[in-house]
């Protein structure tokens, strides 16, 4: 939520600011702003709607080296120019990411010292306190403001009297910085800087990074110096350019192969057999994941928002098939205010393809908190969820731009995968022999997506089908049945389309009522253990009238009477089919909204990662 961006050095900075906004577009597009120190003090230009706009309002001849940046995704205060960061209070101006949950007490307080916002910001709140207590000293400053903030972070801060510098500090929501010799560079995302370097630092939680054109410096709140982890960026930076495609979407739609790999390949282990022939196994050394994870747990419970969740969801299906235990998925949302019951039996996996999700991460802490075991499945290295577990498996999807998750959704299934086999092998659940035929299953789904990836003209043709509808249903069973939330959130967030994912055998218990001409189904019907209840539910829908697009196996007999489109994936294992089915349903999402003119990595209201509650 929001993507913040600061610069001082040798370029000129709004061109890096600019620029770095539209990288971190997509953490939020309400508004953007970007202040600057310039001959005349810090001057701040600010415009409602997106970074084009904003860029159309800097003049040509703007001229600073040093400067912060933010795009807004509103929380506090609607959607406008007085709400836009960056806020400037007497000496103070500021960008910020995160909410300061006692801001309305802040403001009473300050309103007797004679300061009152021209905002609904709480944000400017914060501008407010920090100019109230600074005589000159930033760091003493920031850490009695930080005494009195409550809630969540990510502060970039400019004092008028010290040009050329930049001051920042967080809690909560994620932070990066870099030096280079073109200068010093801070934002939310290691996207945007890494036209500066490869190698970048998270800033710690609750300490202090002063910024200059030559140096960062970072102090803890006692003014002690800290020297943060370098962590180095191992894809390949043209990795969060589009190169080519039209949409961030589409291009990460294609990547899934690859990134199902990457996450995959590093963790097999060939074990040479007697016999001579070699098996795959799946192998967590390199995570450092110990096998005693496994034993003794009596419980799973998953939590995780959006796509991450319902990559728990699969997950559940699959630990419960293969390990016979019991799993949960709680929403982390949720799950936080459930007084769950937690023990040192008990495994938490928190999933997060940002591993910055506010909720997401005070789940973890709750389970940390109770004693749970946690395992984290994370895409960001580095990122708060990743660095708060007592395990990570990271999934090597590289980044994620577009806002509807593709690729990260897939490789965190692949991760799943992998540990509920590991899990399984060490409990004695399944051989040596069937682990290794379960992976090359795994590896087979990398084909089985091409092969979906060449029907993309047909899946196009098809999606024309429901441009102008307003509801629509995602039906199937079992697996399916997870698969059709992640179908249907991924058809709501781009295309505005009403969807619901509903199992199919309960439809006729209320929803069936919903049912008519003009509300098309996309009928899952991949899993041959349930095909025949399958059919008859898709009978049920066709004969209420119901446009029923069918997504099914090769090998499926289905007949061609009781569907109106078909989309063939591969036949598999019935475990192994949400692969390839979860991209024919990314697609038509895609294309959905392509043909209906949206904005499909943008979509209105909504942020890539979501740091606040
Ligand atoms: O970064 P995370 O995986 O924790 O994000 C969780 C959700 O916000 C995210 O999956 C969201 O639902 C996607 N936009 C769905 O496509």
């Amino acid at each position: 939520m929001c993507g913040i961006i600061g610069f001082t050095g040798y370029l000129n900075s709004a061109d890096v600011l600019l620029q770095g906004l539209s990288e971190l577009e997509y953490r939020g597009y309400d508004s953007a702003g970007i202040a600057c120190f310039t001959e005349n003090g810090v001057e701040l230009i600010k415009e409602v709607g997106k970074v084009a706009a904003l860029k159309a309002k800097v003049p040509s001849d703007f001229h600073s080296t040093c400067g912060i940046g933010h795009t807004r995704w509103a929380t506090h205060g609607g959607v406008s120019e007085v709400n836009a960061h960056p806020h400037k209070f007497g000496k103070v101006t500021l960008i910020h990411n995160g909410i300061i949950e006692n801001y309305h007490e802040l403001e009473k307080e300050l309103a007797l010292t004679g300061r009152y916002p021209v905002s609904q910001t709480d944000t400017e709140i914060a501008a407010m306190l920090l100019d109230s207590l600074y005589e000159g000293d930033a760091h003493e400053t920031i850490k009695k403001a930080v005494e009195r903030l409550e809630g969540a972070y990510a502060f970039l801060i400019m004092f008028e009297d010290q040009p050329e510098v930049i001051y920042s500090i967080r809690k909560g929501s994620p932070l990066v910085a870099c030096q280079s010799e073109q200068g010093s560079v801070i934002a939310s995302d290691m996207v945007a800087l890494l036209r500066f370097s490869k190698d970048y630092f998270v800033l710690p939680e609750y300490q202090i990074a002063k910024l200059t054109k030559t140096s960062i410096t970072v102090t803890d709140l006692d003014g002690e110096l800290v020297a943060p982890e370098i962590l180095s960026v191992t894809w390949d930076t043209t990795a969060a350019q589009k190169n080519g495609f039209k949409h961030y979407m589409k291009k990460e739609i294609f990547e899934q192969p690859e990134a199902i790999l990457r996450t995959i390949s590093p963790r097999i282990h060939k074990n040479l057999c007697a016999d001579g022939h070699e098996q795959l196994l799946p192998d967590f050394s390199a995570d450092e994941i110990d096998d005693s994870v496994f034993t003794g747990v009596n419980r799973i419970i998953v939590t995780a928002c959006g796509t991450a969740m319902h990559a728990g969801l699969m997950g559940k299906v699959l630990f419960e098939r293969l390990l016979r235990i019991p799993v949960t998925v709680d929403i982390a949302s949720e799950f936080r205010y459930q007084n769950p019951i937690l023990d040192e039996n008990t495994l938490v996996i928190t999933v997060s393809q940002s591993g910055e999700t506010a909720d997401t991460l005070a789940a973890l802490r709750l389970a940390r908190t109770a004693g749970a075991r946690t395992l984290s499945i994370v895409n960001v290295k580095g990122s708060s969820i990743a660095r708060e577990s007592d395990y990570v498996f990271y999934t090597h999807a590289g980044p994620e731009i577009a806002v509807a998750s593709t690729k990260a959704y897939t490789a965190q299934l692949s991760a799943f995968y992998m540990i509920a086999f590991r899990f399984a092998l060490v409990r004695e659940k399944i051989t040596k022999e069937e682990c290794s035929e379960y992976m090359h299953l795994l590896l087979d789904t990398i084909p089985a997506i091409e092969e979906v990836l060449k029907q993309t003209e047909n899946i196009k043709k098809i999606s024309k089908r429901l441009v102008d509808s307003e509801n629509l249903f995602f039906i199937g069973r079992g697996m399916d049945s997870a698969l059709a939330c992640e179908g249907s959130i991924k058809l709501k967030e781009i295309t505005y389309i009403h969807s619901e994912a509903y199992a199919a055998g309960e439809l006729k218990h209320g929803t069936l009522s919903l049912i008519t001409e003009k509300v098309p189904v996309i009928a899952l019907a991949t899993q041959s253990d349930v095909l025949s209840k399958m059919v008859s539910n898709m009978k049920e829908v066709r004969a209420r009238g119901a446009m029923v697009i069918c997504v099914t196996t090769e090998d499926a007999t289905i007949e061609s009477n009781i569907y109106d489109e078909k989309i063939v994936i591969p036949t598999t294992a019935d475990i192994f089919a949400p692969f390839a089915a979860a991209v024919v349903l990314q697609l038509i999402a895609y294309y959905t909204s392509v043909a209906r003119g949206l904005d499909v990595d943008q979509p209105r209201n909504l942020a890539k990662s979501v740091t606040v509650e």
